[in-house]
């Protein structure tokens, strides 16, 4: 059974994500989007409201699993029995940045492979980030975010009163 792991912070999930998932989930028996509790990023979702909202999006994915991580990305997948760690790249500059993760994990454990799926066009110009700063200047995401992460940013937005 071929078991990979998609990982992320998903702060939130975008459609360039989802994009990535629905084409993984074709390529293995099951994948596990893993949510990564990252002390580098000041989040705005918590890792619970991340793994719920991801839960509910992906809820008709019957093998795609939603779990939370941290630690170290090697050890989660061996503890879930899987050695295939799918990205996404989006262009040159996302390739650096990951050809160095997937050398650095293989250096941890050799059974590891990474697995990489272009984004599609439609969203080679986005990231979390930009999703939220423009939420936070009322821009307009709805191309960019699944419906549920349209509302729970603007819940947020609303309750941290920017
Ligand atoms: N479409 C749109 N945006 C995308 C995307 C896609 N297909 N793929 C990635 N992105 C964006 C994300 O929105 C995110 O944007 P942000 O920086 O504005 O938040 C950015 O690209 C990269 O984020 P993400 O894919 O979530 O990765 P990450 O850099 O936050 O985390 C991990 C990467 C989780 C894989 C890595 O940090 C990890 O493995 N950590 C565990 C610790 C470890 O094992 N370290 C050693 C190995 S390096």
């Amino acid at each position: 059974m071929h078991i990979a792991v998609y990982p992320g912070s998903f702060d939130p999930t975008t459609n360039g994500h989802l994009d990535i998932i629905k084409r993984a989930a074709k390529l293995c028996d099951k994948l596990i989007v893993a949510v990564l509790e990252n002390p580098a990023k000041k989040p705005l979702f918590t890792v619970e409201e991340r793994v719920t909202h991801l839960k509910e999006i992906l809820k008709d994915y019957e093998n795609v699993e939603v779990q939370s991580f941290s630690g170290l990305l090697v050890d989660f997948a061996k503890s879930v029995g899987s050695n295939i760690v799918v990205r996404g790249l989006r262009g040159v500059t996302d390739f650096s940045y990951e050809f160095q993760m997937a050398l650095t994990n293989r250096s941890l454990d050799n059974e590891i492979e990474t697995l990489f799926i272009s984004a599609d066009t439609q969203y080679l110009f986005f990231s979390s980030s930009q999703v939220k700063e423009i939420a936070l200047f009322g821009g307009n995401i709805d191309n960019m975010v699944p419906q549920i992460i349209k509302e729970e940013i603007n819940k947020k937005l609303k309750e941290k009163s920017y």
